[in-house]
């Protein structure tokens, strides 16, 4: 039986196969001889993920050149659309997200590329790479035939795909095949006019040559729900699946041609408060071996994972700040001995390129800072308030990240301690809360939907609210970000708030909040505050790791650029990486930390370190604390 299976299943890729010579340049599904054909040659890919948006735009070509240098052959890469149309109709393809720079990169490093546009991509990215602003629209239904959904995704597509044309490998370019959509049948809907309009929309602006596949995962109700005629179906697992039995399931789809994992996980996300994740070097590289054997074509995911920077993080369970993933190729870019374990596995299918692995990127220890506190948040808002009965959403007032300001005041007085309430668990997702400046506590999602509050009536009442990332998997999409619903003080419904939408990051990048405005009169406190200070230029620009010692949750930026979320307190997650392109070499480096609960009560510093390699960083997510040197 297991013999007769294995038959089945082993690709005729790997056999010699004397070939016909087609002039031009093509890429097809071969399903005589089970496998991808490019040039009229058997093909199979070995691949990796890498996420541009992740990454610097200055090291784009060293994560390439060190794929490639693995001996892969290909890359797989996600386009996040609300990266690229933050505003509805202004598409934005400069700087780090010159998306055909990046594809020009890999075409000149040599490796070809598996393109998955989405709409909708999951990733662990804010919102699947929905744009948030479609959340305008109160009923509508994400990832379905819903107009309200289906127009704004069809005018991106047109707009994308149109671009990508020229880039695919039958026109000079370097896109072999390109998914639609993804693991589209682990979502509720299971909408096939929704599959069959994307398919008809791909085919009319990429032509119909190119190869367009699904990426489901394995079991029979996703890949269901995610397959359609017309569309090559391919399957994910990890480590801890049975090859055969997934490749069986995927060979009840698609009777011939290649076998595809399309998301072979080399490791895992971390979300805040979880145990760190990893997958174990032996396991990933063997199973690798065992999928090439059978003449699979393997993408791991992640090759090199990156850094949700900023904002961008997803959240089923809000997902930390690196995107490591516990990869091959470190968060900083670094090779690992997972990498050296896959390049050797790797050797054993194809000829890898001659030539040293380049080394890991070089990181300093430029030692320790001294912050001063800057401002309270309610300057930040220059349009000032928008005033409502009720409060509103952040898609409402058109600010869809970070933080706003809901301010009140107190309707009666409260002498003993009274109960704040979100009954409809309506914090999405934490509530800083204070009455005339004081800080009072905070509210979190799904977890603390009660907190007591003292004063006097008309006394000032601030909740900051922080937006955490929007849900990017499941049923949940549909994630408004505000104090959904009314909250309940005592027996009081709170009305009448002046809504502050806090622009922080253009404030930051403005150098607004580099100068001290207080002057000395601010005493430390506890509650949502700004602090800066000044990292001197040592001459590098070199990468480094900043901790932030004694610190309990926020957000850091270098230079006007927002390095993402840091929660030590909650874990695993203890330092950001700071990628060196952020430093200056020659001027005094502007460091800016919105801290939301509470600062150090002795020294206001942190701390540039370097952690020299992957296995130092995990040490050091394993023991939280520095490890001996
Ligand atoms: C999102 O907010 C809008 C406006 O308040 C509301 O109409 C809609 O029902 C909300 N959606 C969800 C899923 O809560
Ligand atoms: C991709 O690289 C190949 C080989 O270096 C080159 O001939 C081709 O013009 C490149 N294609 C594009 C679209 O830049
Ligand atoms: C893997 O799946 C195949 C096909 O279902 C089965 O024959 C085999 O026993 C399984 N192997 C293990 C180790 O469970
Ligand atoms: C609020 O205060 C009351 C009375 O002091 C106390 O019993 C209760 O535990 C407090 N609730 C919270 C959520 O702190
Ligand atoms: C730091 O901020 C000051 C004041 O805004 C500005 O002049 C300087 O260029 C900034 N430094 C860097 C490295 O951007
Ligand atoms: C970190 O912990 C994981 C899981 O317990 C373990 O596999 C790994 O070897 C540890 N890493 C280091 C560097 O100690």
């Amino acid at each position: 039986m297991e013999s007769q299976i294995t038959f089945v299943l082993l690709s005729l890729c790997l056999l010699p196969i004397v070939f016909v010579l087609v002039n031009s340049r093509s890429f097809s599904i071969d399903y005589k001889n089970n496998c991808f054909q490019k040039d009229g040659k058997p093909f199979q890919y070995i691949s990796g993920s890498i996420h541009y948006s992740r990454i610097p735009r200055e090291y784009w070509k060293d994560r390439l050149l060190k794929m490639y240098m693995t001996g892969l052959n290909a890359i797989q890469v996600y386009v996040p659309w609300n990266f690229h149309e933050t505003v509805q109709g202004v598409f934005n393809f400069a700087g780090d997200r010159d998306l055909e720079y990046f594809l020009n990169l890999a075409n000149q490093t040599g490796l070809l590329v598996i393109l998955r546009p989405g709409p909708y991509i999951c990733a662990e990215w804010e919102m699947g790479g929905l744009p948030a602003w479609l959340l305008q629209k109160p009923n509508i239904i994400l990832r379905s035939a819903d107009t309200e959904y289906l127009k704004p995704a069809s005018d991106w597509l047109a707009m994308l795909l149109t671009k990508m044309k020229p880039w695919l490998y039958q026109n000079g370019g370097n896109i072999i095949s390109v998914q639609v959509e993804n693991e589209y049948g682990s979502y509720f809907a299971c909408d096939y006019n929704y599959m069959r309009h994307l398919h008809t929309l791909f085919r009319l602006f990429l032509g119909e040559d190119v190869i367009l596949f699904t990426t489901d995962g394995n079991t029979d109700k996703e890949m269901i729900c995610g397959t359609l005629e017309g569309l090559y179906a391919t399957i994910d697992f990890g480590t801890d699946t049975n090859i055969t039995a997934a490749f069986i399931r995927q060979r009840r789809f698609e009777p011939k041609g290649p076998l595809v994992n399309s998301e072979f996980y080399t490791g895992w996300l971390d979300h805040w408060g979880d145990k760190h994740a990893s997958v174990d070097t032996v396991k990933v590289s063997k199973m690798l071996g065992e999928m090439l054997s059978m003449g699979a074509s393997v993408n791991m995911y992640m090759f090199e994972g990156g850094t949700n920077f900023g904002y961008w993080n997803g959240k089923f369970r809000s997902v930390v700040t690196s995107y490591d993933y516990n990869a091959p190729l470190s968060e900083a870019g670094d090779p690992t001995d997972k990498l050296l374990a896959i390049r050797d596995v790797i050797k054993n299918f194809r000829d890898i390129p001659v030539g040293p692995m380049p080394p890991a990127t070089p990181k300093f220890a430029y030692g320790f800072i001294t912050l001063q506190k800057v401002s309270l948040l309610d300057t930040l808002s220059p349009q000032g308030p928008v005033r409502s009965q009720y409060p509103l959403t952040f898609e409402e007032i058109k600010q869809y990240y970070g933080f706003m300001l809901y301010r009140t005041t107190l309707p009666r007085n409260v002498p003993e301690p009274t109960p704040l309430i979100s009954p409809l668990n309506g914090i999405h997702d934490r509530a800083y809360v204070s009455v005339n400046g004081v800080f009072q506590g905070l509210m979190e999602r799904d977890t603390a939907l009660v907190m007591n509050v003292t004063g006097q009536q008309g006394d000032q009442l601030d909740i900051l609210v922080e937006n955490m990332g929007r849900v990017n998997f499941g049923s949940y999409i549909n994630d408004n970000k505000s104090l959904l619903g009314n909250l309940i003080l005592g027996n009081d419904v709170l009305t009448d708030w002046s809504i502050y939408p806090l622009d922080i990051d253009t404030a930051v990048a403005n150098g607004l909040l580099q100068v001290d405005h207080s002057g000395s009169a601010m005493e430390a406190g506890d509650g949502p505050m700004i602090y800066s200070g000044t990292l001197k230029s040592t001459g590098l620009a070199w990468d480094t790791f900043v901790k932030l010692n004694g610190w309990t949750k926020g957000q850091v930026w270098v230079n006007g650029v927002n390095l993402g979320r840091y929660w030590p307190q909650r874990g695993p997650q203890q330092t950001l990486y700071v990628p060196g392109p952020f430093l200056s070499a020659t001027q005094p480096n502007n460091i800016t930390v919105l801290e939301l609960e509470r600062a150090p009560s002795s020294e206001l510093t942190m701390t540039f370190n370097e952690l020299l390699s992957h296995e130092d960083i995990e040490l050091f997510l394993n023991h939280s604390g520095w490890p001996v040197s």
